[in-house]
């Protein structure tokens, strides 16, 4: 379930079609994907693939992506810390970032070139689609755990280019949706 704010205007909208709404007024591209598919949490990135395989063809046709790939990030991920420090500030990139949340929850920031900068919560279900040249950062909520399917057009050009603005450190990396909770141990 996705949380949308604006935390300049204390405005909080939490409705699917409200938050699709008002991201697509600033170039954000967010629906939620219903009903998703069931699958073990620790479904292997094939399973995973091949069962969203139809999702994943329409965007590819969309949005020109040409691969898919799964990311998973939780507190047992080697250089969690480094990783999540490359995304925290603001940036942007030479082609889409393409996310459909799994499992678990994350935090995008997004300023658009005009008006507030905009903090939406992604969790499983939700598809968010931030145009190349956005600028935007990412954190993990508290529980510090993402899966998530990834399109790129090229992946070379996924490739944070740093603005050094400072944008970011106004904005508290605050999360208020359900908290995710594993029912299993995490594989890795
Ligand atoms: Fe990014």
């Amino acid at each position: 379930m996705a949380v949308l704010r604006i935390p300049d205007e204390n405005q909080t909208i939490t409705d699917p079609k409200a938050i699709a709404k008002y991201l697509s007024a600033i170039g954000i591209h967010y629906e939620q994907w219903e009903p998703a598919h069931v699958m073990a949490e620790d479904a292997p990135e094939e399973e995973v693939l091949e069962t969203y395989a139809d999702e994943i063809e329409k965007l590819k046709e969309s949005g020109g992506y040409i691969t898919a790939d799964v990311i998973d990030v939780n507190p047992k991920t080697p250089n969690l810390e480094a990783m999540l420090a490359k995304f925290d500030r603001e940036h942007w990139h030479d082609e889409d970032e393409v996310r459909f949340i799994i499992q678990g929850r994350g935090l995008f920031h997004i300023k658009p070139s005009q008006g507030p900068v905009v903090a939406i919560e992604v969790a499983a279900g939700d598809l968010i689609r931030v145009p190349r040249g956005t600028r935007h950062w990412f954190n993990l909520c508290g529980e510090r755990e993402i899966r998530a399917i990834r399109l790129f057009q090229d992946a070379a050009g996924w490739t944070p280019r740093y603005t050094d603005s400072g944008v970011d450190k106004g904005y508290e990396p605050v999360c208020l949706g359900p908290q995710y909770i594993p029912s299993q141990p995490s594989k890795n």
